[in-house]
């Protein structure tokens, strides 16, 4: 992209001096409203320096629906009553475009030189396909080569001629501009007489329709200084880029152009979150606490939850009753409803909706681990309709946002998308479908999103069908859409976008897959779907010190000594043992391993009985291995182990174990909770170094060789419960 700025300004510093000066050129376009597509029209008309008019702002637009239908006669009304007073200046060139799907791709030089080149006074856009009436083709002038018929998005010309058109005009708002001009054009006196042309080469005006189909080549684009849109969402894609918004050296050049600043507000804008749990979702009060710690005045914040899940209730019952206060309001729906995903999301957005004090409709399913606190304030000072944070699954391709769509509205790969995802092209980006966390103005959602119903549409599932409607109001005329089953859409004049920005990070998506709800804590399955909230979750957090701060204590000869897991993986893992309850109460008999005897036996449960010896394993090849390496130097575990279980001592079944060997090369032994808390007593004795531990500490571990020279014992329990979880590593 930054080669074509480069071309240009080559091409007009040698034109410059024998062309028309650029103050001649005088832009005029119609725009009744400021949508997100004028901002980036002015946007583009501001970084060539145009001098540009705007036309009937403000006012009612009455010129039809021009996607669906003719329409568009306002434009030339309002052309024609600009031109009274330029109309004397012979030598001003006067350029009318749309404005809310068109960008300058070139500069005002550039433009006036085409515009000499074509030696004609008055030069029309033109495009392949007649509109609106088909009969008129026979009477068009052949061409050779280029597009055959005249379009009215795009007219330059002289400030006489031009009039001298527009002062044919007798209809009404709602006739229709093209067949107009059409009907003028294909005269063939009038056409000399207005001295008039086509662009069919699309020197002067791209126009992008039709072009979907195409493998889009930005160098078949160099020479057009406009373009047009549809297929829309290529347009808006485009868009991203042209005319410089962002470029490999300087990266986002428009990202900080009106931001809101919340330091020089009097009071933080209001805002109504929807957290939606639609399924059942792991390390959901994990969500709720990053949630909850959120850097945004809470007293501003009208909460919404909808929970479809009853396994789901009691996370939202703690989460209710610990905040029900600190909230301006709190709103709960959950599975005894019985609504649709579609239904639930309607509700939380018409809380915004119906609220005139809502500033801001702030949308976030359960499975976004937000890890930037700022990220709502950071939203809403971006300052757009509609834009959401960027959110990917660790480590994957996969995100909250689709850079382009398939024809049949599905998912494509947009050209950038990679980088935007990685983070090696940082902007605001408009996009054509986002899901799972966004926020929308809420003036927003009762203007061009008033319509109640936006998450029912046909099939879709209600992410897309809000996107679709969206997105429909922004696209242009359908007629030579490619596919008219995914775009038969209708032609408004209210533009939203739809942003994702990546310019700060704010967290991930959390993956829903394979979430098995029949265990007691289900989360401490998901090591393997969800090994970055595992780990944050279930491991100690001074863990990473015992390689860089060597954290790593040797209490006795080769025993070592080390924090691996969190307090909750300590309290979720004996909450797993006490609910499945099967203890073995200390037998020799014992039909669960090979032989049916154990000689030293203890009161215990193995991780296979509640099915997580294949997560326990991983557990040790992650965590233990790399500890193993470091005190064990030049041994390599195979992190293998036949025997993984959680044993309970207590003075009432079993206390204490007699001295023995482990059928291990080494072993680990984490102790799951806390001396003089929990129990009195415990610990463990190595009787070749005469070396005991009598303070076990919760989340740590020991690892130490299991047999020959380590002879131990576990002291008696003499108050509570104690539970210790062991591994016999390679046996
Ligand atoms: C249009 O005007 C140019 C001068 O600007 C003239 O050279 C040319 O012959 C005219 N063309 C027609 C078709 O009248
Ligand atoms: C909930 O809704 C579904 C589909 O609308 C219906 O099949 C089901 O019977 C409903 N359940 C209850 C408890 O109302
Ligand atoms: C879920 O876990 C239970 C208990 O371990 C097991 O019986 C069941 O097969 C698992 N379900 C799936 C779908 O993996
Ligand atoms: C981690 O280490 C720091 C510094 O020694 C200590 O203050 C903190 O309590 C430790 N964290 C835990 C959970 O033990
Ligand atoms: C073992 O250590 C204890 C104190 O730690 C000491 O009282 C005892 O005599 C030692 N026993 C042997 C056999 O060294
Ligand atoms: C044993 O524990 C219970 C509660 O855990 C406590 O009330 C009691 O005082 C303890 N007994 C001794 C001897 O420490």
């Amino acid at each position: 992209f930054p080669t074509l700025h480069s071309i240009f300004f080559l091409t007009y510093t040698f034109y410059f001096s024998i062309f028309l000066s650029p103050e001649k050129l005088l832009v005029l376009t119609v725009a009744t409203q400021e949508t997100d597509g004028f901002h980036r029209f002015m946007q583009s008309a501001n970084y060539f320096k145009f001098n540009v008019k705007v036309l009937g702002m403000g006012e009612e637009w009455k010129g039809g629906d021009v996607g669906r239908s003719i329409g568009g006669g306002q434009k030339v009304r309002l052309l024609k009553e600009a031109m009274d007073s330029l109309a004397n200046q012979e030598d001003l060139v006067i350029l009318f475009v749309d404005s809310y799907d068109l960008i300058f791709a070139g500069g005002p030089e550039e433009i006036l030189r085409k515009f000499q080149q074509t030696n004609h006074k008055l030069v029309f856009a033109a495009e392949g396909i007649i509109w609106p009436d088909p009969r008129l083709a026979e009477k068009y002038p052949s061409v050779r080569s280029g597009k055959r018929f005249l379009n009215s998005g795009g007219i330059i010309g002289y400030a006489p001629y031009i009039q001298k058109i527009v002062n044919q005009w007798d209809l009404h708002d709602n006739d229709d501009d093209q067949l107009f001009y059409t009907k003028i054009y294909v005269d063939p006196l009038q056409r000399e007489r207005l001295n008039m042309t086509l662009d069919h080469k699309c020197e002067i005006f791209q126009n992008l329709n039709g072009a979907l189909g195409d493998i889009i080549k930005i160098n078949k684009y160099l020479k057009c200084l406009f373009i047009f849109s549809l297929p829309q969402i290529y347009f808006n894609y485009l868009a991203n880029y042209i005319p410089n918004v962002w470029n490999y050296e300087q990266g986002c050049t428009i990202c900080d152009q009106d931001m809101v600043d919340l330091s020089q507000l009097k009071e933080f804008p209001q805002v109504t979150v929807a957290i939606y749990i639609e399924q059942p979702t792991p390390f959901l009060p994990e969500f709720l606490e990053r949630f909850l710690s959120l850097d945004y005045p809470k007293d501003k914040l009208n909460i919404f939850v909808h929970n479809s899940e009853v396994y789901h209730e009691k996370h939202i019952q703690k989460f209710w009753e610990e905040n029900k206060d600190v909230f301006r309001s709190f709103k709960v729906v959950g599975p005894e409803e019985n609504l649709t995903q579609g239904e639930a999301r309607n509700m939380g957005m018409d809380l915004c909706r119906k609220d005139l004090s809502c500033d801001y409709y702030f949308s976030i399913d359960a499975d976004v681990m937000l890890t930037n606190r700022q990220t709502l304030k950071l939203l809403i000072e971006q300052n757009r309709k509609i834009i959401g944070p960027l959110v990917t699954r660790h480590g994957k391709l996969w995100s909250n946002f689709w850079g382009a769509l398939s024809l049949d509205g599905y998912y494509a790969r947009s050209e950038d998308y990679i980088d935007i995802v990685q983070g090696k092209r940082v902007g605001v980006w408009n996009i054509p479908f986002m899901a799972h966390i966004y926020l929308i103005t809420g003036q927003t959602l009762r203007n061009e999103l008033k319509e109640r119903n936006v998450f029912v549409l046909e099939r879709l599932d209600p992410d897309m069908a809000l996107c679709r409607k969206a997105r429909d109001l922004t696209v242009q005329r359908e007629r030579e859409s490619p596919s008219p089953e995914s775009f038969h859409m209708l032609r408004s004049r209210q533009g939203v976008f739809m942003y994702v920005t990546n310019r700060h990070e704010f967290g991930r998506l959390i993956s829903t897959a394979n979430y098995n709800t029949s265990h007691y804590n289900n989360d401490l399955w998901q090591i393997f779907e969800n090994p970055l909230d595992w780990r944050e979750k279930y491991i100690h957090p001074n863990y990473t010190r015992i390689f860089t701060d060597n954290l790593l204590e040797q209490p006795c000869p080769d025993v070592f000594w080390f924090p691996v897991l969190s307090e909750k993986a300590c309290d979720e893992l004996v909450n797993e043992m006490e609910n499945y309850g099967s203890w073995s109460g200390g037998k020799h008999k014992d039909k669960r391993i090979s032989g049916g005897y154990e000689s030293v036996p203890t009161d215990d449960i193995h991780m296979k009985q509640i099915d997580f010896d294949k997560e326990w394993l991983h557990f040790i090849r992650e965590f233990i291995s790399p500890v193993t390496l470091k005190v064990f130097s030049g041994y390599y575990t195979k992190g293998y182990a036949i025997m993984n279980f959680v044993v309970k001592y207590t003075p009432n079944r079993q206390a204490y174990l007699r001295p023995h060997h482990d059928s291990s090369t080494f072993t680990i032994n984490i102790a799951l909770n806390n001396k003089g808390l929990d129990f009195q007593g415990g610990g463990c004795r190595f009787h070749r170094y005469n070396c005991s531990i009598e303070s076990p500490r919760k989340g740590w571990s020991f690892m130490h060789p299991g047999r020959l020279t380590h002879l131990h014992e576990g002291l008696p329990t003499t108050n509570g419960t104690r539970y210790i979880a062991v591994s016999f590593v390679d046996p």
